[in-house]
């Protein structure tokens, strides 16, 4: 197995409905995640990109949170919508996607 340059991990998290702290489960986090995967295999880069499901990353009500390693870049409020743009111009082109950034000092 070849060890990928970036690690992507998607919060599947889920928690009872009323939660108070809600989840990217009930956000809709699958489908982003397999929206991820889906864009994985159409680009056919499993040598340099890696895509996990994760429980909670933390700042759940602004999710659906992803972070990707080792740039230890978070995303916030991320749909299925922004999964192309980020590996266009993040994973495989190297530059984060600014206007997706989890706020500071959130992280
Ligand atoms: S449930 Fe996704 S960040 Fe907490």
């Amino acid at each position: 197995m070849a060890k990928p340059k970036k690690h992507v991990f998607v919060c599947s998290q889920q928690r009872s409905p009323g939660h108070p702290r809600g989840s990217c489960a009930h956000k809709g986090g699958a489908e982003v995640l397999q929206t991820f995967w889906a864009e994985l295999q159409k680009r056919n880069c499993y040598e340099q990109v890696a895509v996990t499901y994760s429980g909670c990353l933390g700042p759940c009500d602004l999710g659906i949170n992803v972070v990707v390693y080792p740039d230890a870049v978070m995303y916030s409020a991320v749909t299925k919508d922004d999964v192309a743009e980020i590996f266009d111009q993040h994973l495989l082109g190297g530059t984060p996607v600014e206007r997706l950034l989890t706020p500071e000092p959130v992280w």
